[in-house]
């Protein structure tokens, strides 16, 4: 049989919490994930780089034997997605498909507010490009979005400091910055694939603002794996073409750009489990 993989990109290590929630809800799937951590963080990058180190790993992955690619990554789906499946693919790869996180997280969000006010966290480059603020009020037009950019929090998580006392400062500060704009957010999204590393202190933070707040209730909080996985099952129900094309050996395999010694200390923070991992250039 050919290869059929599920490819995951992201600039880091964010994308494993994408890819840690497609396994749980379909392990049977073979799957790469590629990391191109020697080039992160993509959230402070400008349009045209993050596009086109964007296409770079899709056509590495492509060629690797991918029919599917998911964009594990907000900055990467905000800035690249669109011209990559307008411009690149009905060109150059017509028979492939490339799959962002936030069209998915912006279908569901408005289903879980009942203030209609929805807060935003993000990196700078997701949350300039306002896609989210486009997304959820084409779905939902009476929800009011606003967003906060976490330039912080990125490198928190990639140099492993997220769960340290250091991190709290900026966690507190970015939240209290975004619930200045709009106290009767009820609802928060993490847009960027790596906060979920910081749920625990985000979930403190917001305890503790609350507390000294008797106005603010405190915000239940998305983070996207759970949903992001959710809707892949349900496009893979609706292009039986595409199902058909990936293999289902249970099998993950990991690629970085940078250090397969320095990944894998990481990805264990993640995945819980050891990896396996190869170093891959792209260009
Ligand atoms: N994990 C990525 C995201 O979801 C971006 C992190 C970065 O490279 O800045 O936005």
């Amino acid at each position: 049989m050919t290869s059929g993989f599920i490819g995951i990109f992201d600039s880091g290590y964010g994308g494993l919490t994408i890819l840690d929630g497609i396994r749980q809800r379909m392990p049977e799937y073979d799957y790469i994930y590629l990391g191109d951590n020697a080039r992160a963080p993509y959230g402070t990058r400008s349009f045209d780089v993050v596009y086109d180190f964007t296409l770079q790993a899709v056509k590495k992955l492509f060629e690797m034997g991918c029919p599917l690619v998911i964009l594990g990554c907000n900055t990467a789906s905000a800035k690249a997605l669109r011209s990559i499946q307008q411009k690149y693919l009905p060109k150059y790869a017509p028979d492939r498909r490339v799959l962002g996180v936030i069209r998915p997280t912006a279908e569901v969000v408005g289903k879980m507010s009942h203030t209609g006010h929805i807060g935003v966290l993000a990196t700078e480059g997701t949350i300039k490009s306002q896609s989210y603020n486009l997304e959820i009020q084409k779905l939902h037009p009476n929800c009011t979005v606003v967003g906060q950019a976490c330039p912080m929090w990125v490198p928190l998580v990639e140099n492993n400091e997220f769960d340290k006392p250091g991190a709290d400062y900026f966690v507190r500060d970015s939240l209290q910055k975004l619930l200045q704009q709009d106290p009767l957010i009820d609802t928060i999204i993490l847009g960027c694939t790596h906060f979920p590393l910081l749920l625990n202190k985000i979930n403190q933070q917001l305890a503790q603002l609350s507390t000294l707040n008797s106005q603010l209730s405190t915000p239940h909080i998305i983070p996207q794996g759970q949903y992001i996985a959710a809707s892949l099952e349900d496009y893979l129900h609706r292009h039986p073409e595409m199902n058909q094309r990936l293999t289902q050996g249970g099998t993950c395999q990991y690629f970085t750009t940078e250090s397969p010694t320095k990944f894998r200390e990481s990805a264990n923070l993640f995945l819980h489990e050891e990896v396996n991992v190869q170093h891959i250039t792209l260009n």
